[in-house]
């Protein structure tokens, strides 16, 4: 096929992670705004009733702002100048600060890789290569040491209009400009599957800078061809059997690993989050998966894979997208070991998988299922940490209970245990077993009446305060009468984070506590409503919060995706938000990505020296990245980070940050 595609098909990937999936939860579960709503109405009018009294009867509401700021400023755990918010071509660190490009798309990852050759691009070439679209970042100490240790990287998804040349078009129509693209080859589409996936790689720190060590034994690129095992409840099932694979249990790759963890025993684990997008067709008329698959929004057909791949063809394979969407564990001690689909961990967009050992031992994962209505889960696994041998931890994530959050107006939330016979996931609802409710996890969170969230991203638990950290990117789609007075967003344009204490510090809790920590966007703007301390300053505030970390001083650094020139005015980047105190909900801006780039990772290495940001989608974006006003691509880039060279194209690539005269991050 030569013929373009219509401009509505134009740079599908991008949207596919801008959108986000088409909100395909039609319960009438209550939505978190429904909820703050509900809760905060009450609250603030007794505290505006009291504040309104004090303000009367003392001071001005000048010097009370003042008085703020001042207590704010003093308390805050961040030591750094701030860096001024903006858009441009660049990256900006603040001042005292290094931000060194560390791995770019393309970087040999072995010693007998290829150079990277932007004209020559191969599926073969790629596989040796770090791949596109870097999104979780995770650090594995090599015997213990902050400074030589192994850096896993997730490569969520490709934007073939920024890494193929010749395949957009401008054309012209009724005087408006657009794009079009043309449809790929087979072999572009080999190049896009060798791009996915993850990089392991060694990495060491020399004279202050860290490298890349290509003769790293364990260095490893898993893509989208690479085997995996399908293990726990699912595996074997009937509803994971194909015509490739009859016994269920041997899958072809992952797509579309956003965020992930590193478990306490040092492995490596994947969440696959948009995977409605790799699949086309339709199922056969009246097809059993029929529900399973629109409340997953699947078709999507972002990417053409189907086109020389049956598998992605629901046509042809009605089972295979129940393959994914699962959370992938990587033993990274072992090159040649097969990747495992952890079953029990529940099947959706899965965000991440960041854990925390319990008081008991058991291990407890905090997963976001990111999607407009959709939730927020734990795993608690049923058998014990073994610190001593971390070999005896190799299937804990076999077995296990999954949960999903019901967030109550009295500040209380209760996780909810997805299990086949209890409550409503039985036979009566069509679930046989457990492989049943964990393939339709959406649909067991359902029927169990969870809290509808506004895009559950990155979830951190803190070892150090005993709270666990949600970020809720957006929901521009939450309806005007789904918020009242009180509650001024008629749409959540710019997300909020949720803390939450487990009852008694302990992770595995079955209820817990919950505040809004942060209501984002511009403090500036009253009917935003956000919530950003008074000392939070111009540069400070942000929106869209998306990937999170927390150091090992147990504070909580958050990086945003899908801020620019409309929507607040700067760039994604890296904000320090105190929790503690006075300066609870203070932020500070720490770094800043180029034009159309996300911000993901972040990481800090264990002695908080260094940390470790990915730069993803640089370049990316349209019309609405003024100046350049027109869509950016191949040929006509809005920047070309991080080479600045005119031959070689925008490059995601992972950044690492450090302290000029060395020290710790911020301190
Ligand atoms: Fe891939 Fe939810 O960000
Ligand atoms: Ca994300
Ligand atoms: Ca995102």
């Amino acid at each position: 096929m030569t013929e373009h595609r219509s401009p509505d098909a134009k740079f599908r990937t991008s949207l596919l992670e801008e959108n986000d999936g088409p909100a395909t939860n039609l319960t009438d579960n209550r939505t978190m705004g429904e909820i703050i709503t509900a809760r905060f109405s009450r609250r603030c009018f007794l505290k505006g009733s009291l504040a309104v009294s004090a303000i009367a009867a003392t001071v001005s509401p000048l010097a009370l702002v003042s008085a703020d700021q001042a207590r704010a400023a003093e308390g805050s755990a961040f030591a750094f100048d701030e860096l001024e918010a903006g858009i441009d071509d660049k990256h900006h660190v603040a001042p005292g600060y290094d931000a060194d490009v560390l791995l770019r798309w393309g970087d040999p990852l072995f010693a007998d890789s290829p150079e990277f050759d932007p004209t020559k691009q191969s599926a073969q070439a790629q596989a040796k290569q770090f791949g596109y679209n870097n999104d979780y970042v995770g650090y594995i100490a090599i015997d213990g040491s902050a400074e030589h240790g192994l850096l896993v990287v997730n490569h969520e998804y490709t934007n073939p209009h920024l890494m193929f040349p010749g395949i957009v078009k401008i054309v012209e129509k009724d005087g408006k400009k657009s794009a079009e693209i043309a449809p790929l080859s087979k072999e572009q589409v080999d190049v896009e599957m060798a791009a996915h996936g993850g990089t392991i790689v060694e990495i060491r720190k020399d004279g202050g800078k860290w490298q890349v060590v290509r003769e790293g034994k364990l260095n490893r690129r898993i893509t989208s061809n690479t085997e995996m095992a399908l293990s726990g409840p699912v595996a074997g099932h009937d509803r994971v059997k194909t015509n490739a694979d009859p016994s269920g249990t041997k899958v072809l790759g992952t797509v579309n690993n956003c965020a992930g963890g590193v478990t306490p025993w040092g492995t490596y684990v994947m969440a696959e989050e948009n995977i409605h997008g790799y699949f086309s067709g339709e199922l056969p008329e009246g097809h059993k998966e029929a529900a399973n698959y629109k409340r997953l929004g699947i078709p999507e057909g972002a990417y053409e894979w189907a086109a020389h791949y049956d598998r992605f063809d629901l046509a042809k394979e009605p089972n295979e997208a129940n393959r994914f969407g699962w959370i992938v564990e990587v033993d990274v001690n072992d090159p040649t070991s097969t990747p495992r689909k952890r079953t029990a961990m529940g099947r959706f967009k899965h965000e991440g998988a960041e854990s925390i050992v319990a008081k008991d031992g058991r291990v407890v994962f905090y997963l976001g299922d990111d999607e407009r209505f959709d939730y927020v889960y734990k795993f608690v696994t049923t058998g014990k940490f073994n610190p001593n041998d971390l070999a005896a931890n190799k299937d804990l994530l076999d077995d296990g209970t999954l949960h999903v959050a019901k967030f109550a107006e009295d500040g209380s939330v209760e996780w909810l245990p997805i299990v086949f016979g209890q409550g409503p996931l039985t036979a009566e609802n069509g679930f046989a077993s457990q492989a049943d409710v964990l393939i339709e996890t959406r649909r067991a969170a359902d029927l169990l009446g969870a809290t509808k969230m506004d895009r559950p991203e990155d979830i951190q638990p803190n070892a150090v305060n005993g709270k666990v950290y949600v970020m809720l990117t957006n929901n521009s789609k939450r309806k005007a009468d789904q918020v009242d007075a009180a509650n001024p967003r008629a749409e959540n344009a710019f997300g909020h984070i949720v803390e939450i204490a487990e009852d008694g510090g302990d992770f595995t809790a079955a209820k817990g506590k919950w505040e809004v920590l942060l209501k984002c966007g511009d403090p500036a703007v009253a009917n935003v409503g956000a919530t950003f301390s008074t000392a939070t300053t111009a540069n400070g505030w942000f929106g869209m919060p998306d990937n999170c970390a927390v150091d090992s001083a147990g504070r909580l650094w958050v990086a945003t995706d899908g801020q620019g020139p409309k929507a607040t005015g700067r760039t994604d980047g890296l904000w320090a938000v105190d929790t503690e105190g006075s300066a609870r909900a203070t932020s500070k801006l720490f770094f800043r990505v180029p034009i159309g780039a996300e911000m993901c990772g972040p990481l800090f290495a264990p002695d908080d020296q260094t940390a470790f940001v990915a730069v993803q989608h640089p370049g990316d974006g349209g019309e609405d990245w003024q100046p350049f006003g027109r869509p950016s691509y191949y040929e006509d880039l809005s920047t070309r980070w991080p080479d600045f060279k005119p031959d070689m194209p925008v490059r995601p690539a992972v950044v690492a940050i450090t302290k000029q005269g060395g020290g710790k991050i911020a301190v």
